[in-house]
């Protein structure tokens, strides 16, 4: 991108109507999702001029008027727009501040670049913030806490977790939980539990982010062992699905689990933050996802399951759908493909499509 994305943002809203930043905000937003033609030539001038895509404003600039006051300041002073949105996602005002503090010292001035180093600094900092955030995982009033072997244990299970009739299942919309985080409904969790560990059992979640599957499974009596590349809660373990069995994770090793859960990045994720057509676009996310279920499978019984999510994204005239795909590279893995559940928020904003692979047992 040319040019600072904070001046950019503010010169699209300058380019439409509007009697505050929201309505301007809006009007930017409705103009690009409308056809091509009916754009006002303003608008047109400031895009074409900056040479950016109508998805990158959508999705990545005009989420800018919802940042707080102090972050808006730190883009001022240098700090790109992707750090800028981690530290946005952190909900306490003190924490974003702690953040922000390598920058105290850097004078605002649009356009300007960050001295090198710092913006790296500022993300180090707002991932350890984020993580600490999150890792309020608290059950009936105490912190949760992870055995020697970095399991988490069940809690007693006062229940079972209920299983969804039929493969079509609906859940209430999640509220107060950014769209970006990815996050699973429980319930979602409660029935994926109920088809694969209904009276309990180990489960390994290798893409774990900020653990809501362990936490689920803990109170249906299911212990569970959870890594993420990049953590977001205290009990993940900072660990690559790819290579988890070579990866020195004393609690992981063949045979040990009962279900595998593996929740990669949609594509379009995977893509924004790789250099996509250098890892050879939808076959090179492809393999990666292989990888990240031929690197932990050994982990999982014989007759234990794997279960894999995805969901389509839709943007504007484009939808990206992998989960055929995801589906194929699971029997090309040689596990049996036996189920395949579609989990509907019941407002219609979100869709999950599980699949179910299990592993054979040898004859
Ligand atoms: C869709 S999110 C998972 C969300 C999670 N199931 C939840 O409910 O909070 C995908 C996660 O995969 C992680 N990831 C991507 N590549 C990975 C890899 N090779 N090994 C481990 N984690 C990876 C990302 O850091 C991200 O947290």
């Amino acid at each position: 991108v040319p040019r600072s994305p904070l001046v950019l943002y503010h010169d699209l809203l300058a380019a439409v109507p509007g009697e505050d930043e929201t309505a301007r905000a809006a009007a930017v937003r409705s103009a690009l999702r409308g056809e091509a033609d009916a754009m006002p030539a303003p608008l047109r001038t400031v895009l074409e001029g900056a040479g950016v895509s109508r998805g990158y404003v959508l999705r990545h600039l005009l989420p800018v008027r919802g940042f707080a006051p102090e972050v808006r300041e730190a883009m001022q002073r240098g700090l790109p727009l992707a750090v800028a949105r981690l530290v946005n996602g952190i909900a306490d005002a003190g924490a974003r501040a702690r953040a922000l503090a390598p920058l105290a010292d850097v004078a605002p001035a649009a356009g300007a670049l960050l001295p090198r180093g710092l913006a790296a600094q500022v993300e180090r900092m707002a991932r350890a913030e984020r993580g600490r955030a999150r890792a309020t995982a608290h059950r009936d009033g105490r912190a949760v806490t992870l055995s020697d072997d970095g399991w988490l244990a069940a809690a007693r299970p006062t229940a079972r977790p209920r299983r969804p009739r039929g493969d079509v299942w609906t859940f209430p919309p999640l509220r107060g939980v950014p769209r970006g985080a990815e996050a699973l409904h429980p319930l979602v969790v409660e029935g994926l539990l109920a088809r694969t560990v209904p009276t309990g059992g180990r489960l390994i979640d290798v893409t774990a982010g900020a653990g809501t599957i362990a936490q689920v499974a803990r109170r249906f009596g299911v212990d569970s062992w959870s890594g993420d590349l990049e953590p977001g809660a205290e009990f993940v373990h900072r660990a690559d699905a790819r290579t988890l069995l070579v990866g020195g994770h004393p609690g992981v090793g063949p045979g040990v689990a009962d279900v595998l859960v593996i929740h990669p990045p949609t594509y379009p994720a995977w893509a924004e933050h790789r250099d996509a057509a250098a890892l050879g676009g939808l076959d090179g996310y492809l393999d990666d996802v292989a990888d990240m279920v031929t690197g932990p499978l050994a982990a999982v019984r014989p007759g234990g399951f794997v279960v894999l999510i995805t969901r389509p994204v839709r943007e504007p005239r484009r939808v990206s759908l992998t989960t055929s795909h995801l589906a194929q590279l699971l029997t090309d893995t040689g596990l049996a493909l036996e189920g395949y559940v579609v989990a509907v928020a019941d407002a219609g904003g979100e869709d999950w499509h599980v699949l179910l692979g299990r592993v054979p047992v040898a004859d």
